[in-house]
């Protein structure tokens, strides 16, 4: 069994999708141990509690940021994390962070990587006036955004969208591909060489397993 780790901000519709893979019996090989906020009002820590999954919030301010890190370590060692997700988490981590769970963390972006990277992936893309977007789900490394990718999904940038609308599409991939990226982490299914990562199964989504089976989240 994979012992997941979700570090978030926000809302966690993103650690939401997880949940409902494990309970609904898509992703069995995995079980969230444990959720970390750097915001106590982060409405994620309340979805964790919920479904009985231990609740950590860790204050960031006032502290240095490898402080603040190493507190993060240390619940996520004490919860014998073997994967950790950034899923929504709205803050850079250290190489400290990065080295001790190197090759084992992974991130979901709304935008598809390279381009616009950073915490506006929806808006800037729609600045940019860009006919695709999309998400990109990847291995975490030092730099921002950077590291190698694990799957993308692309959608359609439409004339009148906003960040809302745009962020709503790009979401249903998010939680379809999201699911699916730690299903074949958990399976050793993700085979790294550099910069490329195989997918060495096919595996469906998380939603179209459910509308093959005809279930509901
Ligand atoms: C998602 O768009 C994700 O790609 C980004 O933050 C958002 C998280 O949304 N990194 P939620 O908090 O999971 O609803």
């Amino acid at each position: 069994m994979l012992n997941v780790g979700v570090l978030v901000s926000g809302r966690g519709s993103d650690l939401q999708s997880m949940i409902d893979a494990i309970e609904s019996g898509y992703l069995p090989e995995a079980k969230i141990s444990v959720v970390i906020s750097n915001k106590s009002d982060s409405f994620a820590l309340e979805r964790a509690k919920k479904h009985n999954i231990p609740a950590v919030f860790i204050e960031f301010r006032k502290k240095k940021r490898v402080d603040f890190d190493m507190e993060m370590v240390e619940v996520l060692k004490k919860h014998n994390v073997g994967l950790v997700v950034m899923a929504g988490f709205m803050r850079l981590v250290t190489p400290e962070f990065v080295s001790t769970f190197k090759g084992r963390i992974i991130n979901i972006h709304p935008a598809l990587l390279p381009s616009f990277p950073g915490t506006h992936g929806h808006r800037d893309a729609l600045a940019w006036g860009v006919k695709v977007s999309g998400c990109t789900i990847h291995f975490l490394d030092e730099q921002m955004d950077h590291g190698p990718i694990i799957i993308q999904r692309a959608v359609d940038v439409l004339e009148n969208d906003t960040e809302e609308t745009l962020s709503e599409r790009i979401l249903a991939h998010e939680h379809d591909q999201l699911p699916r990226a730690v299903k074949l982490f958990a399976r050793g299914s993700l085979e790294v060489c550099d910069r490329k990562v195989f997918i060495k199964e096919k595996l469906p989504g998380f939603k179209e397993w459910l509308a093959q089976k005809g279930k509901k989240t």
